[in-house]
Parts: C-alpha cells; structure tokens; sequence
C-alpha cells in the first residue's frame, strides 16, 4: 500500500489525517538457525517488508487498533492493559503497551492503522514487526527516549509472556537494530552485536515462502525449546557450562554420549549450527560465496536431520532451488514447519530461477511457492506526516 492511501484509510477509520508514521522490519536470518535461545550467535537482516504504522496521538485513555482488510477497531483501554492477552488481533500491541508500562513508561491514548506487508506466518517475522513498531509509537507519544535494543527486549517479553511464544531475541532485535545492506551477527548471550556488509556481488538473495498452511508452529517450537533445556541440564551434569553454544564441537563429541535420542540430535545442530555461522560470517567477510552458500546448505540439512523442523515443502523447496546452476545455497530460515527459504542465486539468473523452481515446486506439492523481491533495510524508522 502506497503512503497516501494508508494515510487514507487511517482517515476512514478515524475521521482525521494520521500525524506519524512508524514502521518496523521482517527479517531474514542468513543463518544460525534455533541457536538464539541457547546464548549462540544469529546472523539476521532487516526487509523492505515491514509494518507500517499510521498513527496519531489522542487525549484518551484508549488505544484504538485499526487493521488493513479488517472492518472492526479494537480498543485497548490503558488503565487495564494486562486483560487483553485472548485477543486474536490486538494482543501484541497490548502486550508491548503493558510491558512498557510495567517498565514506567506512561502510555497515552492513540489511534493506529496497520498496514503489514511483511505475510503472515511466513517465518518472516511478522509478530516481532508489528511488537517493535507498537513500541516506537507508544514511546514516541509518551514522550521517552528509547533504546532501541531495549524496545527488542521489551517486544520479546510481549511475545514470551503476553502472546505465549518462548522465542529468542532474534527477530525483535533485527526487526529494531537492522541496517541497510547489513546483517547483524549478534550474540544472543551477551546482545554485542556487530554489522557486517551484506555484499553479494554479482548474487541476489532469493526469499521464496512456501505456502504451507498454519500448523501450530508456536507449540512444535515450545517442545524444541524443552528438548534443548534437557540438553543443557544433562551436559552441566558433568560441565562447567551456562549455554548450549558455549561447547566446541569436539568438546561435544567427548560428552555427547550423557544425551540420548532426539535430545542428542537437538543438541548436535545447535553446537554444530553455532560452528556454521562463525564459518559463514568468515566466508562472506571474504566474498568466498560458494562456502557461503555450502554452510547455508548444511544448516538446512541439520534442520532437517537432527532439529526436525523442516518438513516436505521446504525440503522440495530448497531441493529445486540446489539443483539450479545458478543458486549456491538455500535453506529455511526461522521456525520452520512452513514459511520461508533463502537461496543465493546469481543475479542475472534470478528470473529464470523462481520459474524453474516455482514450476518444480508446484508440480511436486501441488500449490505455489510466492517469492518476494526484497532489499534489505534499516530496522526502524521514524517519520512526521504533518
Ligand atoms: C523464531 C523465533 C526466533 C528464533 C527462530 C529460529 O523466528 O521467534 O527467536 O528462535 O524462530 O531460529
């Protein structure tokens, strides 16, 4: 949607022209994949698909939400913001609003239209979006400065304690922190975090989703999120240890044998995961992209294998993409059990490549794959409409 014609459906909404737009990233993760809740390094970037948020303030006590191709408004009253947690729509925003409040910001009313053009359920980050771009205008109305890492970590806890998803840090921070044409490696124990130029020369990253309807996504990652807890408990049996990411892989071949079944096999992709992404970071620091590319390969092989994340859609997904001469590498970022993939792919070859794969796809599953053109961009961004 065009500036203008969400500055005009915030109208129809609520009868006056929006005085400020807000707006947060999606994300990709380039890889470091299921690592961020056990302390190790993630390696995302900022989209050009973001949540847009029209928005001005009023002298309620109402927070009134708006949604594109939704009719209703919800309102969230700010002397009770701990009641809304049921919501279908609305309860992140009320979550970031009580947590910032919990945090002695003053929330004051406002109205706020959303216009998400990051998809929904696409591994893309939608959720962390519209929680880091709530956060900027709720603080921007109250009048605080804010640190942006800070608004991260208040999205997450929105997300954690609010929503019920015991995620990482790794979206909210991207989604707040992102940097045009960088990725971030950030360290999830410590939150240092370094940019690094996400220069690809002649390639292009490719994000294809792929479609696969809703299936409790949220409930398959809070089980992973127990299996490595298991993980870690066993192995600090015998080690001096706080995190999962913490251990070498050869320090894990000596103690693997204190893990059995599918805890062993959760364990052995986050510390071979955590290996990876220190390997890419060299590798594309280096322009070396065909050892990009392989890292991206094998982190999707051990999703796949020992994290059992993956599932048949984004297996034949990245399946096809490998088999184009032009692609050096691809794999399912995020959660997993549908959503999205990234592929490196020469750019002069992108065209050819989504037809190639796109058909491939649809042949096998039997509904399309989407691909996205996207550009990698700040997280946040702050602009006055009047
Ligand atoms: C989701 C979570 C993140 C992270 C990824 C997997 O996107 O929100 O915190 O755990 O899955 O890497």
């Amino acid at each position: 949607m065009k500036k203008v014609e969400g500055m005009q459906e915030f109208k129809a909404f609520f009868g006056v022209e929006p005085t400020d737009l807000f707006t947060a990233a999606g994300r990709i993760n380039v890889i470091g994949e299921h690592i961020d809740y056990c302390g190790g390094k993630v390696f995302p970037a900022a989209l050009n698909l973001r949540c847009n948020v029209y928005a001005r303030k009023t002298t309620g006590k109402t927070i009134r939400l708006a949604f594109r191709g939704i009719d209703e408004i919800v309102e969230l009253d700010t002397n009770c913001l701990d009641s809304y947690k049921d919501l279908k729509i609305g309860n992140y925003q009320a979550g970031v609003a009580y947590y910032l409040q919990e945090e002695g910001v003053s929330i004051v009313g406002c109205d706020l239209y959303y216009d998400c053009t990051v998809p929904f359920g696409s591994g893309l980050s939608s959720s962390a979006a519209i929680e880091v771009a709530t956060a900027v205008a709720l603080c921007e109305y109250a009048g605080v400065t804010y640190d942006k890492v800070n608004l991260a970590l208040i999205s997450q806890r929105a997300e954690n304690k609010y929503a019920g998803v015991n995620c990482g840090i790794m979206d909210q921070f991207a989604s707040a922190m992102g940097k045009k044409n960088h990725a971030v490696l950030l360290d999830c124990a410590t939150l240092q975090y370094e940019y690094v130029p996400l220069s690809l020369g002649e390639y292009a990253l490719v994000i294809a989703n792929c479609n696969k309807p809703h299936n409790l996504v949220e409930s398959k990652y809070n089980v992973r999120r127990q299996e490595v807890e298991t993980a870690l408990k066993a192995l600090q049996s015998k080690l001096n240890m706080r995190c999962l990411a913490e251990i070498s892989p050869k320090v894990f071949a000596e103690w693997k044998h204190l893990l059995s079944g599918v805890v062993a096999k959760r364990a052995e992709h986050v510390v071979m995961e955590c290996y990876r992404v220190e390997k890419a970071v060299q590798a594309l620091k280096m322009g070396d992209l065909a050892e990009l590319g392989r890292l991206l390969n094998e982190s999707h092989y051990s999703l796949r294998d020992l994290y059992e994340v993956t599932g048949k859609e984004l297996d034949a997904l990245t399946a096809f993409a490998r088999k184009e001469p032009a692609c050096l590498g691809s794999r399912m970022i995020g959660a997993g059990f549908g959503g999205c993939t990234i592929s490196i792919v020469k750019k002069t070859e992108v065209e050819g490549f989504i037809r190639h794969v796109g058909k491939a796809y649809h042949d096998a599953i039997g509904y399309k794959a989407s691909f996205y053109e996207t550009s990698i961009e700040d997280g946040i961004t702050v602009e006055k409409l009047l």
